[in-house]
C-alpha cells in the first residue's frame, strides 16, 4: 500500500479537519464511487490536455499531471492504491494522490471544473458502456430464445387469457413474444443515449468557468456529442439516471413475468414444461421437491429493481437546483440496479437454455376447454354469410351442448352440431384440428408457422 504522507482532507485550510469522524466514515463514497477511477483518470486527462491547449497551463505541467495518473490507474489495477475514507470519494482521492507524486503543481487538475461536473462526467461514461453490457446480455438472451423458438415452431399449446384455455398457439410464437419484448429493452437503453451523449465537463460548479476553456474538444476526445446547454441544469440533472433505471425496471418486469409463465407452466397443475436439474434446487425437508427457484429469484429481483427506481425519484423530489449531497446516492443505486440486472439476464439465458416444453401434455391441455370454439364462430362467418355476433351465439350453443354431454367439440356428432346450426358440413370437422387452427392465423403477426419463421429469420438477421 502506498502511505499517504499528508493524511488530511483537501478542504482542511477553512474545515479544520473538525468534520465529525463519524459522518466521514459513513458520508465518504469511495467504497462505491471507486468503480469510476477509470473514467474518472480519462476525465482528468482529457481536462488537462484542453487546459493546456488553451493555454491555460503549460506543457510541463500538462505532462506531469498526465504522468501521475497514469501511475495512480496503474497502482489502482494493481491493487496498490489507498482508498481511504477521510478523502471522500474517488475525485478527492485520485487528486490527492496526484499530489503525493508531482507536489503542489497537482493543483492545477482542478482549474476551470468542480466535481459537481467531474463525477457526472464519470458516471455518464459509466452508464453509456454499462448500457451496451446489458444490451449485449438481451442479445445473448434473445439469441437463446429465437433457438428455443425455432425447434418449437409446430408445437402447439393452449393460448391463455385470464389464465382459461382461449385459443390454441405455437409455443415457439409465444417464445417470439419474449424476443419482442426483449427488443423494445434494447431500444430503450439505446433512447437514452441521447442524454448520455451530451458532455457536462466544463459547467464547473453550477456557472461555467472565466477561463477560456474549449468544451468541444472535451466533448470530442470523451466520445460526448456536444456539450450541455445550461451549466446549472447540467450539475442538477440526473434524469439519465432516472431513464437507466425506468430501463432496467421494464427489462426486469419483462423477465418477471417470462418468470411467471415459467413458473406456472412448470407447476404440477400445468406441468407444461420440464427445468432441468442445473435450473432447480431441492426442499431440506420434502426429498421429493424440484424447486424452480431461478426462475422465482428472477421475479424477486424485480423489487429490488422497481426499489432503486423509485429511491432516486424520490431523491430527486422537491430537490432544489444545483448540486447537493442527496445526489451521491446515485451511484450506490445504479451500480446495484446494473448487477442485478445482469445477473437475472444470465440467469435467465440459463434457463432457457434448460428448458423443456412437455408437448404431448401441451397438446392435451390444448384440447380442453373449447379451444377452438372461436375458430368455428369464424368458420361459421366465412361460409355461411352469417354476423360474427351470430355466429358467436350460434358456437356458445354448441359449446353448451358439449359442456352437457360431457364431450369435446371435435367428439360432438355431424348431427348433434346439426341440431344447433342445420346449415354445417362434415368439413367442420377440420376448424377443430388444433394445428389447422394455429396454422390459419396468417394475419400480419398471428400465429401461423410461416409467420414465425418469417420472424425468427427477421431478428436473427438483426443480431
Ligand atoms: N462524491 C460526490 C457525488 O458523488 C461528488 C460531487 C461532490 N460535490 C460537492 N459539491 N460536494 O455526488
Amino acid at each position: 500500500m502506498v502511505k499517504n504522507k499528508n493524511n488530511t482532507a483537501i478542504w482542511n485550510t477553512r474545515i479544520k479537519n473538525n468534520t465529525s469522524s463519524l459522518f466521514q466514515k459513513i458520508g465518504s463514497s469511495i467504497d462505491i464511487d471507486k468503480k469510476l477511477y477509470k473514467e474518472d483518470i480519462k476525465g482528468s486527462i482529457v481536462h488537462v490536455e484542453m487546459l493546456y491547449k488553451q493555454k491555460i497551463i503549460s506543457f510541463k505541467i500538462k505532462n506531469k499531471i498526465v504522468y501521475g495518473l497514469n501511475k495512480i490507474e496503474k497502482e489502482i489495477l494493481k491493487n496498490k492504491f489507498e482508498f481511504n475514507k477521510k478523502h471522500e470519494d474517488i475525485h478527492m482521492s485520485i487528486e490527492k494522490r496526484l499530489s503525493q507524486i508531482i507536489g503542489d503543481d497537482a493543483g492545477y487538475i482542478h482549474t476551470a471544473r468542480s466535481r459537481n461536473d467531474q463525477v457526472i462526467t464519470d458516471f455518464k461514461i459509466w452508464i453509456k458502456s454499462a448500457s451496451k453490457n446489458i444490451n449485449n446480455n438481451l442479445n445473448q438472451t434473445i439469441k437463446v430464445t429465437l433457438k428455443l423458438a425455432e425447434k418449437n415452431i409446430q408445437t402447439i399449446m393452449p393460448g391463455f387469457t385470464h389464465l382459461k384455455n382461449a385459443q390454441p398457439l405455437s409455443f415457439g410464437h409465444y417464445l417470439m413474444a419474449y424476443v419482442e419484448m426483449l427488443n423494445r429493452d434494447k431500444k430503450r437503453f439505446l433512447n437514452n443515449m441521447q442524454s448520455l451523449n451530451e458532455n457536462p465537463l466544463g459547467v464547473s460548479a453550477l456557472v461555467g468557468t472565466s477561463f477560456n476553456i474549449d468544451r468541444n474538444y472535451t466533448t470530442k476526445k470523451l466520445g460526448f456529442k456536444n456539450p450541455t446547454n445550461n451549466s446549472i441544469d447540467t450539475v442538477s440533472d440526473r434524469d439519465f439516471v432516472l431513464d437507466y433505471l425506468y430501463n432496467c425496471s421494464v427489462c426486469s418486469m419483462h423477465i418477471s413475468r417470462i418468470a411467471e409463465d415459467l413458473i406456472i407452466w412448470n407447476s404440477d397443475a400445468f406441468n407444461l414444461i420440464t427445468l432441468t436439474d442445473k435450473v432447480v434446487t431441492g426442499s431440506s425437508i420434502m426429498p421429493q421437491k424440484k424447486n424452480p427457484d431461478l426462475l422465482e429469484f428472477l421475479r424477486g429481483k424485480t423489487g429490488t429493481i422497481y426499489g432503486n427506481f423509485f429511491s432516486m425519484l424520490t431523491i430527486l423530489k422537491g430537490l432544489p437546483l444545483s448540486y447537493f449531497k442527496d445526489l451521491q446516492d446515485d451511484k450506490e443505486i445504479i451500480f446495484k440496479s446494473t448487477e442485478v440486472l445482469n445477473n437475472c439476464l444470465k440467469i435467465l439465458i440459463e434457463i432457457l437454455n434448460n428448458l423443456n416444453p412437455n408437448k404431448k401434455r401441451m397438446l392435451e391441455l390444448a384440447n380442453s376447454g373449447y379451444i377452438t370454439a372461436t375458430d368455428l364462430a369464424e368458420h361459421l362467418v366465412k361460409n355461411y354469410a352469417m354476423p360474427f355476433r351470430q355466429a358467436y351465439q350460434k358456437t356458445a350453443a354448441i359449446v353448451n351442448l358439449a359442456e352437457k354431454k360431457k364431450k369435446r367439440l371435435n367428439e360432438l356428432t355431424i348431427q348433434e352440431l346439426k341440431r344447433i346450426e342445420p346449415k354445417l358440413k362434415n368439413d367442420v370437422v377440420k376448424i377443430f384440428d388444433l394445428k389447422n387452427s394455429v396454422n390459419s392465423k396468417k394475419s400480419y403477426g398471428g400465429t401461423a408457422f410461416d409467420n414465425i419463421k418469417k420472424m425468427i429469420i427477421k431478428y436473427k438477421k438483426e443480431l
